[in-house]
């Protein structure tokens, strides 16, 4: 069974595309609309035209990928870029990583991944490197000024506006750190729901193949700490912004084409 809060565990597929696309308020106003909708594609766009015609703020999964940011594109204090932010969270080895680099081939996206981000910074070497290597080998979350900070400085850096951003709001010190920083409201979260049993396998195997490049948290006695962390602080953020209206699920216990399939008919 997929593991993650029992709200979400069997959403109804179009109650869960038209949330996630639309936002509560909206899916209120777009039911009758979306209840008639049965393909996928032709599912978004006519979500879009619900919501076109009932009213309220909408930005679709498609239009933000479809969004295109041009370097030449002015970007004054006054009217800067807005940025697109896509947060994508699921457990260790739930494929986001994988997920995010096949996303960003196919629709330009900037992909940011918060523990690759951490553990850059601690390979750097500079003064808070030691720190961040024990909260990633105890599977702890680093505190949100580190994190954020590194996020919103390669989002500063990046030409391209469109993020995808795995791994983060991890805990609620990251989620409410982002917003008190001024972070961006997702236009979408991707949650990557996977059996426990698969994702002890996966990282079991990631570990196994990566010989003297196994990462330090890539481990049993580290993965089973990850799981605890997971549950009982990722778990409450996926909540919070499923009650938004934001949570995309997609099941990802299954092998990557499948999987990737899936996160295109929900983009
Ligand atoms: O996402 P990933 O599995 O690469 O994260 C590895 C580790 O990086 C986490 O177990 C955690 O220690 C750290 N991390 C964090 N805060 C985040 C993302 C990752 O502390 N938002
Ligand atoms: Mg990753």
């Amino acid at each position: 069974t997929p593991q993650g809060p029992a709200s979400l565990r069997h959403p109804h597929p179009t109650q869960m595309l038209g949330r996630a696309l639309l936002g509560r308020a909206a899916m209120t106003r777009g039911a009758a609309a979306l209840r008639r909708l049965s393909t996928p594609p032709t599912r978004a766009r006519a979500a879009a035209a619900a919501v076109a015609g009932g009213g309220g703020a909408a930005m679709t999964l498609s239009t933000v990928a479809a969004a295109e940011f041009s370097p030449d594109a002015p970007d004054t204090s006054a009217a800067p870029q807005k940025p697109i932010v896509i947060f994508v969270l699921g457990g260790p080895g739930a494929g986001k990583g994988t997920m995010c680099q096949r996303l960003v081939e196919d629709y330009g996206f900037v992909h940011l991944s918060a523990g690759d981000l951490l553990r850059a910074e601690r390979n750097r070497g500079g003064e808070k490197a030691d720190m961040i290597n024990s909260y990633i080998k105890n599977g702890q979350i680093v505190p949100n000024e580190v994190t954020c900070g590194l996020i919103m400085a390669a989002m500063e850096q990046s030409v391209c506006k469109k993020f995808l951003i795995d791994g983060y709001p991890r805990n609620a010190d990251n989620r409410e750190g982002w917003e008190a920083m001024g972070g961006a409201e997702p236009a979408a979260v991707l949650y990557f729901d996977c059996p426990e049993d698969i994702l002890t396998a996966r990282i079991e195997e990631r570990g196994r193949l990566a010989g003297d490049k196994r990462r330090a948290d890539d481990n049993a006695e580290a993965m089973v700490k990850r799981l605890k962390v997971y549950k009982e602080e990722t778990g409450p953020v996926i909540s919070f912004y499923d009650a938004r209206g934001k949570v995309m699920r997609i099941n990802t216990g299954f092998e990557r084409d499948q999987v990737y399939a899936s996160v295109k008919r929900a983009v």
